[in-house]
């Protein structure tokens, strides 16, 4: 009977279909979030469904004498040495498409929030501060005619200029390669292939792209430099896309007006310079934490791990991570 070992709690459904083919472990919160313990334990499972914080590592794939698959509950996954599992001939799978739409919900309300300094506002309140309406409280930006900025153009990415594009906003975009001609016209969005050109005409930028060596600190003190001072940050991607040091002192300095944030370099800790960040909002990396979408990244990853498993042919997996 094959073992599998689920890092923590998901949702149920996609548990009882893992049952139907094995033996399934589902650990408490927190007990794989260290190599050490999954070294430790991963000999014993065929399978590894896991979270985005589990650092699937070198070592911990070595360990794993009897592994066939490792499936990330999740889209991104810089938590999983693709290479050394492509080597040990460990398939890996990840969670595309289904959380596109909850993501793009997501980042618009983010930049809503932001833009229209909700948060403040609503503290602001609470505190019992609201005296009467006033003509100068709480003045933000309006969306009609800016421009938004968007690194890392794939299925998220995409899925906010659509929600932009019903608000009014033009849209630019920095990506690998430019996407179908269809899609930008439908977009009406404009290709820049460079960073700095990017970052200057943005009233909003966004960041949706994978972390890669190439993303890591991306966004940096000298391209913060180049942000115009009225001009919001949205990160939904990953914390280490951004140098929180560096965005934290232009946050401070007023030198950019805001950011929204949703991840962070080294969850679930929080630059402490963030936390006291003026017009900053600080979400714990729920971007996809949506009923339907919780339970259809379960399935995905429940599916890749049955079909490999059952010996499928890798053609009839399409969540296979392919590099
Ligand atoms: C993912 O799946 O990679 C996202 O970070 C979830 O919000």
């Amino acid at each position: 009977m094959f073992k599998i070992l689920i890092t923590e709690p998901i949702p149920e459904k996609p548990i009882s279909f893992l049952e139907e083919i094995g033996e399934v472990t589902v650990a408490p919160k927190g007990t794989y979030d260290t190599e050490e313990a999954l070294i430790s334990h991963i000999h014993a499972y065929d399978a590894l469904l896991c979270m985005l914080s589990t650092p699937v590592t070198r070592n911990v794939l070595e360990a794993g004498k009897k592994l066939k698959i490792v499936a990330n509950f999740a889209v991104g996954y810089d938590n999983i040495d693709i290479k050394a599992a492509q080597e040990l001939n460990i398939k890996t799978a990840n969670t595309p498409d289904v959380l596109t739409e909850a993501c793009g919900d997501y980042a618009m309300g983010l930049l809503l929030a932001l833009s229209r300094k909700l948060k403040e506002a609503e503290n602001y309140l609470r505190e019992g501060k609201f005296s009467g309406w006033e003509p100068l409280g709480f003045l933000g930006m309006e969306l009609r005619d800016r421009t938004l900025g968007i690194i890392g153009m794939g299925r998220i990415g995409q899925a906010f200029a659509h929600r932009a594009r019903a608000f009014g906003m033009n849209i630019i975009y920095l990506n690998r390669n430019r996407i179908e001609q269809t899609t930008e016209k439908e977009l009406n969005a404009e290709f820049v292939e460079d960073l700095k050109e990017l970052v200057s005409r943005s009233d909003v930028l966004s960041l949706n792209c994978p972390l890669t060596e190439e993303t890591h600190h991306l966004i940096d003190e000298e391209i913060l430099e180049l942000m115009p001072n009225h001009a919001l940050l949205v990160n939904i991607s990953r914390g280490a896309v951004i140098d929180e040091e560096a965005l934290a002192e232009a946050l401070h300095d007023q030198k950019i007006a805001g950011a929204a944030l949703d991840v962070f370099e080294n969850e679930p800790q929080v630059h402490p310079k963030l936390l006291t960040a003026p017009n900053t909002l600080l979400l714990p990396h729920i971007a996809s934490a949506t009923y339907k979408t919780r339970d259809a990244i379960g399935m995905l990853a429940a599916e890749a791990i049955e079909g490999v498993l059952k010996g499928k042919p890798d053609s009839d997996i399409p969540n296979l991570i392919r590099r």
